[in-house]
């Protein structure tokens, strides 16, 4: 039997709080405090339309209020079909990142790499992003969904070809004097063939740089370059590059366009890099109440409100993988007690602010299932939904204590999973699951999804090539 001292936390909270249970008189049980009334979903959104108004500087840092991009439907949602929707395509989106991974890797054995071409930023299902900001661009306001798996920012601009239905007005280039277009022949339309491994010619329309972006789930945006100031709050920079989208399909949802958080320099943090030092880090609150949560664009910490200190590991680095965020997994404990697993980790994790759920390693995943449902029995069980498979009917609870779930990390960093993202509430408290799930294939690399990092901040830096975590409780103000 293993044994698990435990660490008696250093704080106390309201949401979640920690005691201890004698077992057995030779482990220890964490547990925290999962409110089942506090997180039935409610339709909260509706009346506000699209743009989020807020956005601040404080210190040397841009603050951004994020939302869940439901924020933006006025239609009623009808959550049954809504969540199994949203796991099914997540099912999608690590399917076609796994597949994109599969293939990097194993373009590194093969005789000429150069003739091998895969869009960076294509086999990404875009559907399960849900987190939207609020940038000027030029002298318009746009409602952008945030990316960490792709670099290009682009909005639907005016006149379109084809563009999807969105709140707002549709960018509009030429009302604005700080437009200009991107040259075919210029650098900057070379790097981005180079990532996009769209290899257009220069010899139709040497003025215009044109791009391609297609998803894995047959969203696609095509367009040309070009660039224009980019305002947060009072701050503006001029001549950010992003795509100006002619030819737009997908379900964005009412927004604009997307914000590409991802590692080429292409994309915002890079372009960004000598205001903000290639560092930004976000709180993701929980979506069924309809919180704010916040993107922070640059590095002063003094802006954050996180209730335990900030703690950093180091990127693992992988050339074939350059483009995505990926740390060393070494254990993950259940109520404190350490999973007796030797593949935790298989040499790397990728972090995501778009795949909803957690997968692990099929042996992981069952050695977490079968001690969390150890520690958290006596409550009936449910039937599963979609890759969820650990279900209970909570129904009359008003909260719950359920074990704690923390991974660790390489430089002892701890990711103590907030309540909000160990359970996934469905349509009601009759069935609520385990909000994690099993990869198909043993030797798949494990994905931390943006449902296990609700309520943390969570830093990227670009630079020190680390990312720190630390407990928030995500607001706006
Ligand atoms: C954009 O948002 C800012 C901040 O709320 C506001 O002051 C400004 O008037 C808005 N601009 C337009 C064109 O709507
Ligand atoms: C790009 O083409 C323009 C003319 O279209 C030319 O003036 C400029 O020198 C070229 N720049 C480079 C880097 O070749
Ligand atoms: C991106 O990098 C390429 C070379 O790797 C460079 O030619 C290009 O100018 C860079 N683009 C930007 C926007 O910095
Ligand atoms: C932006 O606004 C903040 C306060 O909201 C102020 O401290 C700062 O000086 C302003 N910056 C500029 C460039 O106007
Ligand atoms: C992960 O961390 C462990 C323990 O520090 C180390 O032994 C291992 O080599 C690391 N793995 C990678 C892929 O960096
Ligand atoms: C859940 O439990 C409640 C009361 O314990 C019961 O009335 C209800 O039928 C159960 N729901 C399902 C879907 O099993
Ligand atoms: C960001 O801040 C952290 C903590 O203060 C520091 O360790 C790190 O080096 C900084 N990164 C950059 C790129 O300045």
């Amino acid at each position: 039997m293993p044994m698990a001292i435990a660490m008696l936390p250093l704080f106390l909270s309201l949401v979640s709080f920690y005691f201890i249970i004698a077992n057995g008189g030779c482990s220890f049980q964490e547990k925290k405090i999962f409110k089942v009334q506090m997180l039935q979903r409610k339709q909260l959104f509706g009346n506000q339309g699209c743009i989020l108004p807020e956005s601040r500087k404080e210190k040397g840092a841009i603050i951004l209020e994020m939302k869940d991009r439901g924020y933006c439907t006025k239609k009623k949602i009808n959550w049954n079909m809504k969540l199994k929707k949203e796991l099914m395509l997540d099912n999608l989106r690590v399917r076609s990142m796994l597949n994109r991974i599969r293939i990097k890797l194993s373009s590194h054995s093969l005789e000429q790499p150069s003739q091998i071409q895969i869009p960076l930023s294509s086999g990404i299902n875009l559907q399960t992003l849900n987190y939207i900001v609020t940038v000027g661009l030029g002298s318009q306001n746009m409602t952008v969904i945030i990316d960490t798996g792709s670099d290009l920012t682009w909005v639907q601009c005016d006149p379109c070809m084809s563009c999807y239905n969105q709140q707002g007005p549709v960018f509009n280039p030429s009302n604005s004097i700080s437009y200009k277009s991107i040259l075919c022949n210029s650098s900057t339309c070379q790097s981005l063939q180079l990532t996009t491994g769209n290899t257009g010619s220069c010899e139709f329309n040497p003025s215009s740089c044109n791009y391609v972006v297609n998803y894995g789930d047959g969203s696609y945006t095509d367009g040309e370059l070009g660039v224009e100031h980019l305002t947060f709050g009072n701050i503006s920079m001029s001549d950010f590059v992003f795509g100006c989208g002619r030819n737009n399909k997908g379900l964005f949802g009412g927004v604009s366009g997307l914000m590409g958080l991802g590692r080429s320099n292409l994309s915002l943090i890079s372009q960004t890099i000598t205001s903000f030092g290639g560092v930004f880090s976000y709180c993701l609150p929980t979506t069924e109440n309809g919180a704010s949560g916040s993107l922070v664009i640059g590095n002063d910490s003094s802006v954050f409100k996180n209730l335990t200190p900030i703690a950093y590991t180091s990127m693992v680095s992988n050339p074939q993988l350059s483009n995505f965020y990926i740390m060393n997994l070494t254990s993950i404990d259940v109520g404190g007690v350490a999973l007796e697993s030797t593949s935790v980790g298989n040499g790397g994790v990728l972090i995501d602010s778009g795949t909803v759920i957690t997968r692990l390693a099929p042996s992981v995943y069952n050695a977490l299932k079968a001690e969390f449902l150890k520690q958290f029995s006596g409550f009936p069980s449910a039937p599963g939904l979609s890759i969820l498979d650990t279900c209970f009917n909570l129904t009359g609870n008003e909260e719950v204590s359920i074990p704690t779930i923390s991974m660790h990390f390489e430089d002892n960093v701890e990711l103590n999973v907030d309540a909000a993202g160990i359970l996934y509430m469905t349509k009601d408290a009759s069935q609520v699951c385990l909000a994690f799930a099993s990869l198909s294939d043993e030797n798949d690399m494990a994905i931390i999804g943006n449902y296990q990092q609700r309520n943390q901040r969570v830093i990227y830096d670009t630079k020190q090539n680390k990312i720190g975590f630390a407990r928030e409780e995500c607001s706006f103000t």
